[in-house]
């Protein structure tokens, strides 16, 4: 939606929309348009939009169009469509601080039968659980009674020493006990970034496009605006970032999802630069950074620029998404208020927990965990390279050695929605690249994780895909040749 331009009116006073961007897809623009009017109040709660056919006339868009954007809305939970009563705003859709709008579902889809190329998914059974036991009693007999009550909001002692040190010596981060705080997961980290931006008088926060689909939910859900930037092979475009200007910007330069892009040196220096001149934040999503395969990973961008760069860590990919731990590297000023802001949103984290984690790391466990992990997703990635350049060699494979997940760009003349179905009917489960799209669209491409599967399960997967693809790029010629005139299609029969 264009930032400014006057305003025209659709359909009721109330609501005034901004004059259409020429450069966007009309659709996006009224969706953002009606969304932001909902979040900055001008549409009130239970406030009734105007029906579809009117809105589509006032704009001159199809009446299609509108249905679309309202049942997006709603699926939001920004508006309630009732058959007979049209369509309102949400009750409690209100914005700004007081009650953010309903949220989409999580991301985590609901568990799935059959082979789950869940791209954000570690290979679970390959949790340290003796390792884990160990740490765990260890913090237990270490920990006296008096640090088992309220406290250490930051996170405990021996973590934020553990990981300063870790960070330091494996992520060439500046790094110092003082300046970490520790979170649930990157998530949590993730919300009280949003929080001090918005602390710092910020509400515009740039993310990556195609991108992490919770990193703009959470934005989202904090009442602030996502701006979508484009990203490629070399990272996120800087030049269209600076063009946007927004407060802030979530990047992922060590590996990005979904692309597997990593910041080229000179956009590192051009993002920083950046943010320098204009006073803005950067959030440095570290989340994989430890799974490489063929290279060391470069190091963080936060020990470039320790002044603007805020260093987001998680172990969701190493150890386990569900111990829900993970940790902020801020710079010094943003301390204060980052520890006030986790006290505030839980009363800080598990502080055993905290400290089993700070011993496996200090003890070396966790070192020799990543070593091991990282041959076993070294191998399942070559498994399943291997098994596409067998059996999909119209295809091509994007993002370099690293992480969890490759994208799988179609043989030409497939659909994303069709070799999904296709795929979900023989029990695969890969996802959309479409799915992790905003503003910016990409070629049709799927999204695979290769964390969860078996090697065999890797390669029955891409059996599967690519007799989805071959359907999929049938059905099209099909149809194709069917919608042609009927002279061409009679020339064009054999015989
Ligand atoms: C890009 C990205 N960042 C961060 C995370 C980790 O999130 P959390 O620590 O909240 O589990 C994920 C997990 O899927 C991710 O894909």
């Amino acid at each position: 939606m264009a930032k400014s331009g006057s305003t025209l009116p659709a359909g009721s006073p109330e609501l005034l929309l901004p004059r259409w961007d020429p450069g966007q897809p009309r659709r996006a623009q009224l969706e953002a348009g009606l969304r932001e009017a909902i979040r900055a109040g001008r549409l009130r709660p239970s406030a009734r939009l105007p029906s579809s056919r009117a809105l589509a006339l006032e704009l001159g868009v199809s009446r299609r169009l509108v249905v679309e954007v309202y049942e997006q809305l709603a699926a939001e939970g920004y508006v309630l469509a009732r058959r007979g009563s049209g369509t309102r705003v949400a009750p409690r859709a209100q914005t700004n601080g007081a009650g953010a709008p309903a949220q989409p579902p999580p991301p985590v889809p609901a568990p799935v039968t059959g082979i789950d190329l869940f791209p954000g998914a570690p290979d679970l059974s390959l949790f340290p659980r003796r390792a884990w036991g160990r740490a765990l009693r260890h913090a237990l007999a270490e920990l006296p009674d008096s640090r088992l009550g309220y406290g250490e909001f930051a996170g405990t002692t021996e973590l934020r020493v553990a990981l300063a040190e870790h960070l330091g010596r494996v992520r060439a981060a500046a790094a110092e006990p003082e300046r970490v705080v520790v979170c649930a997961g990157y998530q949590q980290g993730l919300r009280l970034f949003c929080q001090l931006v918005r602390a710092r008088g910020g509400r515009r926060i740039a993310v990556e496009d195609p991108g992490y689909p919770v990193a703009g939910w959470t934005i989202e859900s904090e009442g602030m605006e996502v701006v979508p930037v484009p990203i490629d092979d070399d990272g996120i475009d800087v030049d269209a970032l600076a063009a946007a200007g927004p407060d802030a910007v979530v990047v992922t330069p060590a590996h990005s999802l979904p692309l597997g892009a990593v910041l080229a040196p000179s956009r590192r220096r051009q993002l920083v630069a950046w943010a320098r001149a204009s006073d803005a934040l950067v959030l440095e999503d570290d989340y994989d950074a430890e799974l490489r395969y063929d290279r060391g990973p470069a190091g963080t961008l936060q020990g470039l620029a320790p002044d603007v760069v805020v260093l987001a860590g998680t172990v969701s990919k190493t150890l386990a998404p569900a111990l829900r731990l993970g940790w902020l590297l801020l710079p010094a000023e943003l301390v204060p208020i980052a520890i006030a802001t986790r006290t505030m949103a839980d009363g800080g984290g598990p502080r055993i927990e905290e400290r089993a984690l700070a011993e496996l790391i200090a003890s070396g466990g966790f070192d020799r965990h990543v070593r091991a992990a990282r041959q076993r997703y070294r191998s399942k990635r070559a498994v399943l390279l291997e098994a596409i350049a067998a059996e999909l060699p119209g295809a091509r494979v994007r993002g370099i050695a690293a992480g969890l997940h490759v994208v799988l760009e179609l043989p030409a003349g497939c659909e994303e929605d069709a070799v999904l179905a296709a795929a979900a009917k023989e029990g695969v489960h890969p996802q959309a690249l479409g799915a992790f799209t905003r503003r910016y669209p990409q070629p049709p491409a799927l999204v695979l994780g290769y964390g969860l599967p078996s090697e065999r399960e890797l390669r029955e997967a891409v059996a599967v895909l690519s007799r989805a693809a071959s359907a999929s790029a049938r059905a099209r010629r099909g149809r194709r040749g069917s919608d042609r005139p009927p002279t061409r299609r009679s020339r064009s029969r054999p015989g």
